[in-house]
């Protein structure tokens, strides 16, 4: 199975890479196993996601991955945004290759740890 265009797309074009000075939550996350790291940023105001910043590095699924999670989590209720599972995002972005499901898993841990 090949990446989707979609996938490509915010692989090459990624959505919300930056930093927030003033946000509420940080979280770094790696993968034990290949060793790609995502770090993001959130804000929240009255229990919803204001803004979100992400940068990583790894490999294209994993930065594809986090870009768009990173995006659909802003403007939700902080309870929605740690409901999100990594089938999701994969789904979203058209599926992943078998050997690539682990990489979206640094996303769902990235959302869940910023927003403890
Ligand atoms: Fe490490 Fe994709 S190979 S997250």
């Amino acid at each position: 199975m090949a990446y989707s265009q979609k996938l490509l797309d915010y692989f090459q074009n990624p959505r919300c890479v930056g930093e927030i000075v003033d946000a509420s939550g940080i979280a770094e996350v790696s993968n034990p196993v290949c060793g790609d790291v995502m770090k993001l940023w959130v804000k929240v105001a009255d229990g919803r996601i204001v803004d979100a910043k992400f940068k990583a590095q790894g490999c294209s699924a994993a930065i594809a991955t986090s870009s768009y999670a990173t995006e659909m989590i802003i403007g939700r209720d902080v309870n929605a945004a740690k409901s999100i599972t990594k089938e999701e995002i994969a789904e979203a972005l058209g599926g992943l290759p078998a050997g690539k499901i682990h990489c979206s898993v640094l996303a769902c841990d990235a959302i869940r740890e910023a927003l403890k």
